[in-house]
Protein backbone atom coordinates (compact mmCIF):
# COMPACT_ATOMS: atom_id res chain seq x y z
CA UNK A 1 0.00 0.00 0.00
CA UNK A 2 1.43 3.65 -0.85
CA UNK A 3 1.53 6.71 1.20
CA UNK A 4 -1.22 8.08 -0.82
CA UNK A 5 -3.59 5.01 -0.36
CA UNK A 6 -2.93 5.34 3.31
CA UNK A 7 -3.69 8.69 3.45
CA UNK A 8 -6.92 8.10 2.15
CA UNK A 9 -8.44 5.85 4.14
CA UNK A 10 -6.21 6.60 7.18
CA UNK A 11 -7.35 8.85 9.40
CA UNK A 12 -4.83 8.49 11.88
CA UNK A 13 -1.90 9.06 9.28
CA UNK A 14 -4.35 11.99 7.61
CA UNK A 15 -4.40 14.10 11.26
CA UNK A 16 -0.56 12.94 11.57
CA UNK A 17 0.27 14.92 8.24
CA UNK A 18 -2.65 17.93 8.75
CA UNK A 19 -5.19 16.77 6.45
CA UNK A 20 -8.07 16.72 6.67
CA UNK A 21 -10.90 14.63 8.78
CA UNK A 22 -14.12 14.77 9.49
CA UNK A 23 -12.97 13.87 13.47
CA UNK A 24 -10.20 13.75 15.54
CA UNK A 25 -8.41 10.27 15.38
CA UNK A 26 -7.81 8.40 18.54
CA UNK A 27 -6.37 5.46 20.26
CA UNK A 28 -4.80 4.98 24.09
CA UNK A 29 -1.18 4.16 25.16
CA UNK A 30 -0.98 1.06 26.49
CA UNK A 31 -4.12 -0.30 24.89
CA UNK A 32 -3.63 -3.81 24.55
CA UNK A 33 -2.90 -4.31 28.51
CA UNK A 34 -3.41 -5.45 31.73
CA UNK A 35 -6.76 -3.37 32.36
CA UNK A 36 -8.06 -5.87 29.51
CA UNK A 37 -9.53 -9.19 31.59
CA UNK A 38 -8.75 -10.97 28.14
CA UNK A 39 -4.98 -9.86 28.30
CA UNK A 40 -4.99 -10.82 31.93
CA UNK A 41 -5.73 -14.35 31.00
CA UNK A 42 -3.35 -15.06 28.54
CA UNK A 43 -0.52 -13.70 30.75
CA UNK A 44 -1.52 -16.07 32.85
CA UNK A 45 -0.63 -18.71 30.32
CA UNK A 46 2.76 -17.33 29.11
CA UNK A 47 5.66 -15.09 30.25
CA UNK A 48 6.01 -11.67 29.07
CA UNK A 49 9.35 -12.13 27.06
CA UNK A 50 7.11 -15.23 25.48
CA UNK A 51 4.37 -13.19 24.58
CA UNK A 52 6.51 -10.54 22.86
CA UNK A 53 8.41 -12.89 20.67
CA UNK A 54 5.86 -15.33 19.28
CA UNK A 55 3.91 -14.41 16.37
CA UNK A 56 0.46 -15.59 16.73
CA UNK A 57 0.31 -13.77 20.61
CA UNK A 58 1.77 -11.09 19.33
CA UNK A 59 -0.54 -10.14 17.08
CA UNK A 60 -3.64 -11.77 19.12
CA UNK A 61 -2.54 -9.37 22.15
CA UNK A 62 -2.38 -6.33 19.43
CA UNK A 63 -5.98 -6.78 18.14
CA UNK A 64 -7.57 -7.50 21.32
CA UNK A 65 -8.65 -4.11 21.98
CA UNK A 66 -10.43 -4.49 18.38
CA UNK A 67 -12.66 -6.76 19.85
CA UNK A 68 -14.61 -4.32 21.42
CA UNK A 69 -13.41 -1.13 20.50
CA UNK A 70 -13.36 1.25 17.44
CA UNK A 71 -10.10 3.04 17.97
CA UNK A 72 -7.83 3.83 14.82
CA UNK A 73 -4.88 2.67 15.16
CA UNK A 74 -2.91 0.07 16.75
CA UNK A 75 0.11 -0.56 18.80
CA UNK A 76 2.33 -3.40 18.23
CA UNK A 77 2.39 -5.10 21.28
CA UNK A 78 5.88 -5.37 22.69
CA UNK A 79 8.43 -3.87 24.75
CA UNK A 80 10.82 -0.98 24.44
CA UNK A 81 13.48 -2.80 26.27
CA UNK A 82 13.58 -6.11 23.03
CA UNK A 83 16.64 -3.31 22.49
CA UNK A 84 18.81 -4.28 25.39
CA UNK A 85 17.65 -7.84 24.72
CA UNK A 86 19.26 -7.99 21.19
CA UNK A 87 22.15 -5.81 22.42
CA UNK A 88 22.63 -9.16 25.02
CA UNK A 89 20.99 -8.49 27.79
CA UNK A 90 18.39 -10.79 29.49
CA UNK A 91 15.21 -9.42 31.88
CA UNK A 92 12.21 -10.88 33.51
CA UNK A 93 9.29 -8.69 34.27
CA UNK A 94 8.71 -9.56 38.08
CA UNK A 95 5.63 -8.73 39.71
CA UNK A 96 5.54 -5.59 42.01
CA UNK A 97 9.02 -4.79 40.68
CA UNK A 98 8.28 -4.28 36.61
CA UNK A 99 11.73 -5.23 34.44
CA UNK A 100 14.48 -6.23 35.86
CA UNK A 101 17.76 -7.52 34.04
CA UNK A 102 19.99 -10.53 34.86
CA UNK A 103 23.19 -8.24 33.76
CA UNK A 104 22.58 -4.69 34.27
CA UNK A 105 25.81 -2.08 32.53
CA UNK A 106 28.76 -1.79 35.50
CA UNK A 107 31.04 -0.35 33.42
CA UNK A 108 33.32 -0.02 30.11
CA UNK A 109 33.55 -3.10 29.39
CA UNK A 110 30.68 -4.27 29.32
CA UNK A 111 29.50 -1.05 27.08
CA UNK A 112 32.32 -2.83 24.53
CA UNK A 113 30.94 -5.92 24.73
CA UNK A 114 27.37 -5.26 23.51
CA UNK A 115 26.95 -6.73 20.09
CA UNK A 116 23.33 -5.86 18.08
CA UNK A 117 21.65 -8.89 16.71
CA UNK A 118 18.91 -8.52 14.58
CA UNK A 119 17.88 -11.83 14.31
CA UNK A 120 16.91 -11.58 17.89
CA UNK A 121 14.25 -9.51 16.89
CA UNK A 122 12.91 -11.80 13.92
CA UNK A 123 10.00 -12.42 15.74
CA UNK A 124 8.65 -9.71 16.08
CA UNK A 125 9.17 -8.65 12.41
CA UNK A 126 6.87 -11.66 11.40
CA UNK A 127 4.03 -10.67 13.98
CA UNK A 128 3.66 -6.98 12.29
CA UNK A 129 3.11 -9.02 8.80
CA UNK A 130 0.58 -10.99 10.67
CA UNK A 131 -1.00 -8.09 12.27
CA UNK A 132 -1.00 -5.89 9.07
CA UNK A 133 -2.89 -8.79 7.36
CA UNK A 134 -5.88 -9.17 10.28
CA UNK A 135 -5.66 -5.68 10.72
CA UNK A 136 -8.38 -3.47 8.57
CA UNK A 137 -6.61 -1.65 5.82
CA UNK A 138 -8.64 1.68 7.29
CA UNK A 139 -6.78 0.99 10.78
CA UNK A 140 -3.08 1.98 11.16
CA UNK A 141 -0.41 -0.06 12.52
CA UNK A 142 1.94 1.85 15.22
CA UNK A 143 5.69 0.31 15.39
CA UNK A 144 8.00 1.66 18.33
CA UNK A 145 10.84 2.21 20.19
CA UNK A 146 12.27 3.83 23.04
CA UNK A 147 14.81 6.59 23.17
CA UNK A 148 18.28 5.67 23.28
CA UNK A 149 18.10 8.17 26.78
CA UNK A 150 14.95 5.92 27.81
CA UNK A 151 16.45 2.38 27.14
CA UNK A 152 20.05 3.56 28.68
CA UNK A 153 18.29 4.50 31.67
CA UNK A 154 17.11 1.07 32.09
CA UNK A 155 20.19 -0.79 31.15
CA UNK A 156 22.10 1.24 33.85
CA UNK A 157 20.23 0.39 36.59
CA UNK A 158 18.57 -2.77 35.97
CA UNK A 159 15.33 -2.27 36.79
CA UNK A 160 12.76 0.66 37.71
CA UNK A 161 14.48 3.32 39.75
CA UNK A 162 13.44 6.52 41.76
CA UNK A 163 15.81 8.98 39.64
CA UNK A 164 17.72 6.72 37.00
CA UNK A 165 21.15 8.66 38.35
CA UNK A 166 23.42 5.92 37.67
CA UNK A 167 23.12 7.19 33.85
CA UNK A 168 23.99 10.74 34.54
CA UNK A 169 26.86 9.95 36.89
CA UNK A 170 28.29 7.84 33.25
CA UNK A 171 27.60 11.02 31.48
CA UNK A 172 29.24 13.41 33.53
CA UNK A 173 32.47 10.54 34.48
CA UNK A 174 32.93 9.32 31.08
CA UNK A 175 31.13 10.96 28.46
CA UNK A 176 33.38 9.38 25.69
CA UNK A 177 31.83 5.73 27.15
CA UNK A 178 28.43 7.50 27.28
CA UNK A 179 28.50 8.60 23.43
CA UNK A 180 29.37 4.82 22.75
CA UNK A 181 26.00 3.51 24.69
CA UNK A 182 24.06 5.91 22.80
CA UNK A 183 25.80 5.55 19.70
CA UNK A 184 25.63 1.46 19.62
CA UNK A 185 21.20 1.80 20.88
CA UNK A 186 20.53 4.28 18.01
CA UNK A 187 22.62 2.53 15.29
CA UNK A 188 20.48 -0.90 16.81
CA UNK A 189 16.56 1.50 16.86
CA UNK A 190 17.42 2.67 13.97
CA UNK A 191 17.94 -1.07 12.19
CA UNK A 192 14.97 -2.50 14.20
CA UNK A 193 12.64 0.60 13.00
CA UNK A 194 13.27 0.04 9.10
CA UNK A 195 12.34 -3.85 9.66
CA UNK A 196 9.70 -2.93 11.25
CA UNK A 197 8.39 -0.33 8.54
CA UNK A 198 9.41 -3.35 5.82
CA UNK A 199 7.25 -5.54 7.35
CA UNK A 200 4.13 -3.45 7.85
CA UNK A 201 3.96 -0.97 10.63
CA UNK A 202 2.52 2.84 8.98
CA UNK A 203 3.74 4.76 11.21
CA UNK A 204 6.07 5.01 14.05
CA UNK A 205 6.46 6.49 17.76
CA UNK A 206 9.84 7.31 19.95
CA UNK A 207 9.10 6.41 23.45
CA UNK A 208 10.63 8.80 25.45
CA UNK A 209 9.13 8.51 29.09
CA UNK A 210 12.66 8.91 30.56
CA UNK A 211 13.15 12.77 29.70
CA UNK A 212 12.38 13.80 33.24
CA UNK A 213 15.59 12.41 34.37
CA UNK A 214 18.17 14.65 32.68
CA UNK A 215 18.56 18.61 32.99
CA UNK A 216 17.50 21.06 30.25
CA UNK A 217 20.63 21.67 29.40
CA UNK A 218 22.27 18.10 29.18
CA UNK A 219 18.59 16.96 27.15
CA UNK A 220 19.92 19.58 24.38
CA UNK A 221 22.85 18.73 24.21
CA UNK A 222 23.53 14.38 24.87
CA UNK A 223 19.87 13.10 24.47
CA UNK A 224 18.42 15.15 21.59
CA UNK A 225 21.17 14.76 18.95
CA UNK A 226 20.49 10.66 19.02
CA UNK A 227 16.58 11.01 18.82
CA UNK A 228 17.40 13.42 16.13
CA UNK A 229 18.91 10.58 14.16
CA UNK A 230 16.60 8.20 14.19
CA UNK A 231 13.65 10.90 13.63
CA UNK A 232 15.97 11.95 10.89
CA UNK A 233 15.97 8.16 9.36
CA UNK A 234 12.34 7.34 10.03
CA UNK A 235 11.12 10.40 8.13
CA UNK A 236 13.04 9.90 5.30
CA UNK A 237 10.98 6.35 5.20
CA UNK A 238 7.68 8.14 4.45
CA UNK A 239 5.81 7.05 7.45
CA UNK A 240 5.16 9.67 9.70
CA UNK A 241 7.22 9.69 13.36
CA UNK A 242 5.81 10.68 16.67
CA UNK A 243 8.06 11.70 19.34
CA UNK A 244 6.47 11.35 23.23
CA UNK A 245 8.42 12.65 25.91
CA UNK A 246 7.35 13.65 29.67
CA UNK A 247 7.52 17.04 31.10
CA UNK A 248 7.44 18.66 27.43
CA UNK A 249 6.95 21.81 28.49
CA UNK A 250 10.59 21.92 30.12
CA UNK A 251 11.82 21.32 26.90
CA UNK A 252 9.50 22.35 24.14
CA UNK A 253 11.88 24.13 21.99
CA UNK A 254 14.57 21.69 21.72
CA UNK A 255 12.02 19.28 20.62
CA UNK A 256 10.38 21.34 17.95
CA UNK A 257 14.15 20.74 16.26
CA UNK A 258 13.33 16.96 16.19
CA UNK A 259 11.04 17.84 12.97
CA UNK A 260 8.99 15.10 14.11
CA UNK A 261 5.40 14.83 12.11
CA UNK A 262 3.83 14.18 15.64
CA UNK A 263 4.89 15.59 19.35
CA UNK A 264 3.02 13.48 21.81
CA UNK A 265 1.72 15.64 24.94
CA UNK A 266 1.77 14.80 28.72
CA UNK A 267 -1.21 15.23 30.89
CA UNK A 268 0.55 18.12 32.76
CA UNK A 269 0.49 20.57 30.51
CA UNK A 270 -2.52 21.62 28.07
CA UNK A 271 -2.48 21.24 24.34
CA UNK A 272 -3.25 25.10 24.02
CA UNK A 273 -0.13 26.16 25.56
CA UNK A 274 2.27 23.63 23.32
CA UNK A 275 0.20 24.51 19.85
CA UNK A 276 0.36 28.33 20.87
CA UNK A 277 4.38 27.25 21.03
CA UNK A 278 4.61 25.04 18.08
CA UNK A 279 1.95 26.81 16.09
CA UNK A 280 0.28 24.45 13.12
CA UNK A 281 3.43 22.64 11.27
CA UNK A 282 3.33 19.99 13.57
CA UNK A 283 0.41 17.73 15.36
CA UNK A 284 -0.27 16.90 18.50
CA UNK A 285 -1.70 13.53 20.14
CA UNK A 286 -2.89 13.51 23.82
CA UNK A 287 -3.36 14.01 26.74
CA UNK A 288 -6.07 13.12 29.10
CA UNK A 289 -5.36 11.97 31.80
CA UNK A 290 -5.07 9.08 32.61
CA UNK A 291 -6.75 8.46 36.35
CA UNK A 292 -9.72 10.40 34.28
CA UNK A 293 -10.97 7.03 33.33
CA UNK A 294 -11.11 5.88 37.25
CA UNK A 295 -13.95 8.28 37.63
CA UNK A 296 -17.92 8.63 36.73
CA UNK A 297 -19.08 8.53 32.85
CA UNK A 298 -20.25 12.36 33.62
CA UNK A 299 -16.43 13.62 34.61
CA UNK A 300 -15.02 11.34 31.25
CA UNK A 301 -17.23 13.43 29.10
CA UNK A 302 -16.01 16.71 30.66
CA UNK A 303 -12.51 16.34 30.49
CA UNK A 304 -12.73 14.95 27.23
CA UNK A 305 -14.56 18.20 26.22
CA UNK A 306 -11.95 20.06 27.64
CA UNK A 307 -9.15 18.02 26.09
CA UNK A 308 -10.39 18.77 22.60
CA UNK A 309 -11.74 22.25 23.36
CA UNK A 310 -8.12 23.13 24.45
CA UNK A 311 -6.63 22.15 21.30
CA UNK A 312 -9.39 24.15 19.84
CA UNK A 313 -10.24 23.88 15.69
CA UNK A 314 -7.60 22.61 13.39
CA UNK A 315 -6.65 19.14 11.59
CA UNK A 316 -4.07 18.17 13.53
CA UNK A 317 -5.09 17.11 16.36
CA UNK A 318 -4.94 13.12 17.88
CA UNK A 319 -6.49 12.10 20.85
CA UNK A 320 -5.10 9.77 23.08
CA UNK A 321 -4.30 9.77 27.18
CA UNK A 322 -1.49 12.09 28.05
CA UNK A 323 0.55 8.56 29.41
CA UNK A 324 -0.32 4.65 29.31
CA UNK A 325 -3.54 3.48 30.61
CA UNK A 326 -3.37 2.40 33.74
CA UNK A 327 -4.37 -1.54 34.90
CA UNK A 328 -6.84 -0.61 37.27
CA UNK A 329 -9.16 0.88 34.62
CA UNK A 330 -12.72 -0.56 33.46
CA UNK A 331 -12.83 -1.52 29.51
CA UNK A 332 -16.31 0.23 29.95
CA UNK A 333 -15.28 3.38 30.86
CA UNK A 334 -12.48 3.14 27.42
CA UNK A 335 -16.28 2.67 25.91
CA UNK A 336 -17.51 5.84 27.19
CA UNK A 337 -14.05 7.56 26.17
CA UNK A 338 -14.52 6.69 22.86
CA UNK A 339 -17.90 7.22 22.20
CA UNK A 340 -17.18 11.13 23.72
CA UNK A 341 -14.32 11.87 21.33
CA UNK A 342 -16.37 10.49 18.19
CA UNK A 343 -19.05 12.41 19.35
CA UNK A 344 -17.61 15.70 20.69
CA UNK A 345 -14.67 16.41 17.94
CA UNK A 346 -16.69 16.99 14.86
CA UNK A 347 -17.33 20.50 16.43
CA UNK A 348 -13.78 21.38 16.02
CA UNK A 349 -13.25 20.36 12.20
CA UNK A 350 -13.44 22.50 9.23
CA UNK A 351 -14.29 21.30 5.83
O1 LIG B 1 0.95 0.67 24.19
C1 LIG B 1 0.79 -0.56 24.04
O2 LIG B 1 -0.26 -1.18 24.32
C2 LIG B 1 1.92 -1.34 23.37
C3 LIG B 1 2.80 -2.09 24.19
C4 LIG B 1 3.81 -1.42 25.12
C5 LIG B 1 4.23 -2.05 26.32
N1 LIG B 1 5.26 -1.32 26.83
C6 LIG B 1 3.67 -3.28 26.86
C7 LIG B 1 3.90 -3.61 28.27
C8 LIG B 1 4.58 -0.27 24.96
C9 LIG B 1 4.50 0.79 23.87
C10 LIG B 1 5.49 -0.21 26.05
C11 LIG B 1 6.50 0.84 26.20
C12 LIG B 1 7.29 0.90 27.44
N2 LIG B 1 7.83 -0.13 28.15
C13 LIG B 1 7.73 2.12 28.04
C14 LIG B 1 7.44 3.50 27.50
C15 LIG B 1 6.05 3.94 27.69
C16 LIG B 1 5.60 4.20 29.11
O3 LIG B 1 4.60 3.61 29.50
O4 LIG B 1 6.24 5.01 29.79
C17 LIG B 1 8.51 1.77 29.16
C18 LIG B 1 9.17 2.74 30.13
C19 LIG B 1 8.56 0.35 29.21
C20 LIG B 1 9.32 -0.49 30.19
C21 LIG B 1 8.39 -1.32 30.97
N3 LIG B 1 7.69 -2.42 30.47
C22 LIG B 1 8.05 -1.17 32.33
C23 LIG B 1 8.59 -0.09 33.25
C24 LIG B 1 7.14 -2.19 32.62
C25 LIG B 1 6.58 -2.50 33.98
C26 LIG B 1 5.63 -1.45 34.45
C27 LIG B 1 4.26 -1.72 33.93
O5 LIG B 1 3.65 -0.82 33.35
O6 LIG B 1 3.84 -2.86 34.14
C28 LIG B 1 6.89 -2.94 31.44
C29 LIG B 1 5.99 -4.08 31.27
C30 LIG B 1 4.91 -3.98 30.25
N4 LIG B 1 5.07 -3.48 28.98
C31 LIG B 1 3.56 -4.47 30.36
C32 LIG B 1 2.93 -4.25 29.13
C33 LIG B 1 1.53 -4.64 28.71
C34 LIG B 1 2.97 -5.16 31.56
C35 LIG B 1 3.20 -6.62 31.36
C36 LIG B 1 2.47 -7.49 32.34
O7 LIG B 1 2.72 -7.42 33.56
O8 LIG B 1 1.70 -8.31 31.85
Amino acid sequence: MTVNNKMNNQIFIRACYGRHTHRTPLWIMRQAGRYLPEYRLIRKKYTFNDMMHTPSIMSEVTLLPFEQFELDAAIMFSDILVIPEALGMRFTLKSGIGPVFENPIVNENDIEKLNFKISFLKNIFEGISKIRKNLNNSISLIGFSGSPWTIACYMLEGKPSKDYGKIRALLNEHPKFYDLLMTKITNSIISYIDIQIDSGVDAVQIFDSNSIFISNEQYTKYSLPYIKTIIDHINTRNVPSIYFARGISNIINPIQTINSNVIGVDWSVSLNSIRKIIGDNISLQGNLDPSVLLCSDQVIKENVKNVLKSYGTGNRHIFNLGHGITPDVNPRSVEKLIHYVKSYSATYKVP
